[in-house]
């Protein structure tokens, strides 16, 4: 329905998303089994599925808050915190781990503050760690968000953060 791509939830006015949901709940509304379908874009357009929009779509759609809490919590691809605007993967397979994939990861917990699954307060960056993305031969590995970045070094992290708003 909506085109998630082209939604930023971060310059999106409040009550725009909200407006944004009422359609995507109309669209769904006879349709059966559509739940996961409105969450997947609920959190497109909120950047993530707090209690607040769960209770929202709960009320709007006559379904009970606790299976609509089931169901996000559920599903991992579902999150109740806000997601970082980018998002960084180490991959951590055996091939770059034993290249020093666990050192990647290490600087950019010290340098982020975060660890694995956590979200800058500034919410520029989410860290995840990957098993094997396929370029074993040019590991250690780093994914932020589409590009990836091969034989990686620690001394390279930072510029190529930096590149990142
Ligand atoms: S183990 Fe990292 S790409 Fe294969």
């Amino acid at each position: 329905l909506l085109n998630l791509k082209d939604i930023h939830p971060d310059q999106l006015p409040e009550e725009e998303k909200y407006r944004l949901l009422d359609q995507v709940i109309e669209h769904y509304r006879e349709v059966p089994g559509s739940l996961i379908m409105v969450l997947h874009q609920a959190q497109g357009i909120f950047g993530y599925l707090p209690l607040l929009v769960q209770k929202y779509i709960s009320d709007k759609m006559v379904i009970p808050l606790s299976e609509i809490y089931g169901v996000v919590t559920f599903y991992s691809f579902f999150t109740m915190v806000p997601r970082g605007r980018h998002t960084i993967r180490v991959c951590l397979g055996t091939a770059c781990y034993v290249r020093g994939g666990k050192r990647i990861l290490e600087h950019i917990n010290k340098e982020l503050g975060i660890s694995i699954n956590q979200t800058t307060k500034d919410l520029r960056f989410t860290l995840e760690i990957n098993r094997c993305v396929g370029a074993c031969g040019l590991a250690p590995v780093m994914v932020v968000d589409e590009e990836v970045f091969q034989r990686m070094k620690v001394t390279k992290i930072n510029e190529i953060l930096a590149k990142y708003d």
